[in-house]
C-alpha cells in the first residue's frame, strides 16, 4: 500500500499541472488595458511555463497579438521527462511537423515564437507560431530560458505551485514586469511579503478567487462538482475548483488607485453592518500599540494610529490611502517590535498562548477572562502620512 508521503508527493506533482482557463486570463488582462490600453504595446511577452497545446496563456496572447500591439510573443514548455507528473503524449501539431524528433520529444523543452504573419492570411495569430526544440528541458531557471527572460518586457503565466517562491525571485532578479497567478498564502512568504510591503509588487484585480482549473485528476466531491458546473465546466472532464487564488503583478491597474470608501470610527461603532464592530469596537492588542479591525470595510477612515487588518485588505489596497507597516504574525512579527507574549502572560494564559502559537510571535488580544485571543492573520497598516 502506498504510504502517506508517497501519496502527498503524487498529489503535489499533479498540483503543478493545473491549467488556467481562457476567460480568467482575458478578464484579468482586460483590466490592465482599461487602465492603460498600451500596457502590452510594442512589448515582448514571455510565457515561460506554457505549451500552446494546453496553455490558454499562449492561446490568449497569440490570438490577441494584434489587439494588444505585441512586438514578440515567446512561449516555452517544460520537457515531460523533467516534469514531476509524466502523463503526456506528443500532439499532432508536433508529430506532424517536419521538426518532430522522436528522441527529443520527451527530454527537450520547446520554444514557440510569434512575431509575424507566416501563413500570409493577413493577420498574426496562433497559426503563425513557429517552434523548435530547446537545447535543454525548458526549466525556467536554465540559462537559455533566463536569456529569454532577459529579452522579455513582461512575463505572464501560472507557474508551478511548488516553485512559486523561486519563480518570483527569478522574475525579480531579471527586473521584469509580470502578471502571474499564485496562492493567497504566498503573501506570507518571506520572499513575497517584503515586495508587497515596499510596493514593488501588488495584487492584481482578481484576488482571493475561487478558480476553475483543468487538472490531472478528477475531484468527485459534490461541492466541487456543483461549483465547476455553475461556472459552465464539466467536472468529469477534470475541471476542479481551487480556492484562494490571486493574481500578483507589478503592472499598474485602476483599482489600486481607488481609495476604499470608509466611515469614521464613530459611525462604524453605531452603524457598522458587522455586529462585532458595533458590540466590541476596536480592541487594542495586548503586546503591540495598534487596534484590531476584523473587517476591511470597517477600517475607520479617521483613525491616525496603527491598525491590524485581515489579509483580504490586500485586494482593496490603495497605496495613496494606506501604508503597510508589517505583518502581525510569524517571522515578520519580530520586525514590528511586538512584545514577546511570555513577557506579558503567565500561568494558564501563557500555556494557552503556547498551545495556540508555539513557535513564533503574533499580535494578540486579551479577552474578558484574561485569556489570550489570536486574531486571524493580520496585516499591520496605517493611513498614509502626508509628505
Ligand atoms: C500550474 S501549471 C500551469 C500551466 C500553464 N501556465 C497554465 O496556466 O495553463 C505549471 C506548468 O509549469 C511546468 N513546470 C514545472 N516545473 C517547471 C520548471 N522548472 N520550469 C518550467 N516549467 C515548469 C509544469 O509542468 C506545468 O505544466
Amino acid at each position: 500500500m502506498a504510504n502517506n508521503s508517497n501519496l502527498g508527493a503524487a498529489k503535489a506533482a499533479k498540483n503543478d499541472e493545473f491549467y488556467t482557463q481562457y476567460a480568467d486570463i482575458q478578464k484579468e488582462v482586460n483590466a490592465y488595458l482599461e487602465y492603460n490600453p498600451d500596457t502590452f504595446r510594442d512589448k515582448t511577452v514571455l510565457l515561460p511555463c506554457d505549451d500552446p497545446e494546453w496553455s490558454n496563456f499562449t492561446r490568449f496572447f497569440a490570438q490577441n497579438f494584434e489587439r494588444l500591439g505585441l512586438k514578440r510573443l515567446i512561449s516555452t514548455s517544460y520537457a515531460v521527462e523533467s516534469k514531476k507528473y509524466k502523463d503526456y503524449e506528443p500532439t499532432l501539431f508536433e508529430t506532424e511537423s517536419p521538426l518532430f524528433d522522436v528522441d527529443k520529444t520527451r527530454i527537450k523543452g520547446k520554444i514557440f515564437e510569434l512575431t509575424r504573419d507566416t501563413n500570409g492570411n493577413g493577420r498574426i495569430d496562433i497559426d503563425d507560431l513557429e517552434w523548435h526544440y530547446l537545447e535543454g528541458d525548458g526549466d525556467f531557471r536554465s540559462p537559455e530560458v533566463c536569456e529569454l527572460r532577459d529579452e522579455a518586457d513582461i512575463i505572464v503565466t501560472n507557474p508551478p505551485f511548488s516553485l512559486f517562491r523561486e519563480f518570483i525571485a527569478w522574475i525579480m532578479d531579471g527586473k521584469k514586469q509580470f502578471l502571474i497567478l499564485g496562492n493567497m498564502n504566498a503573501i506570507h512568504y518571506k520572499e513575497v511579503f517584503p515586495l508587497i510591503q515596499s510596493n514593488q509588487i501588488w495584487s492584481g484585480i482578481g484576488f482571493n478567487l475561487s478558480m476553475v482549473y483543468k487538472a490531472a485528476y478528477k475531484n468527485i466531491l459534490e461541492a466541487n462538482q456543483k461549483f465547476v458546473r455553475s461556472k459552465g465546466y464539466d467536472p468529469d472532464d477534470n475541471y476542479i475548483k481551487v480556492p484562494g487564488v490571486c493574481w500578483y503583478t507589478n503592472l499598474d491597474h485602476g483599482r489600486r488607485h481607488e481609495p476604499l470608501k470608509l466611515m469614521s470610527m464613530r459611525d462604524n461603532l453605531k452603524y457598522s453592518k458587522h455586529k462585532e464592530i458595533r458590540e466590541n469596537g476596536y480592541p487594542k492588542y495586548a503586546n503591540y500599540d495598534a487596534i484590531d479591525v476584523c473587517y476591511t470595510d470597517s477600517i475607520p477612515d479617521d483613525y491616525e494610529g496603527v491598525m491590524g487588518v485581515p489579509d483580504s485588505f490586500l485586494g482593496k489596497y490603495c497605496p495613496e490611502q494606506f501604508e503597510i507597516i508589517g505583518m502581525g504574525s510569524g517571522e515578520f512579527c519580530k520586525g514590528l517590535g511586538a512584545i514577546p507574549y511570555n513577557m506579558i502572560l503567565s500561568g494558564v494564559a501563557l500555556q494557552k498562548m503556547n498551545d495556540l502559537r508555539p513557535n513564533y510571535g503574533a499580535v494578540f488580544l486579551i479577552d474578558s477572562n484574561g485569556m489570550p485571543k489570536l486574531p486571524y492573520s493580520r496585516l499591520i497598516i496605517r493611513k498614509k502620512q502626508q509628505q
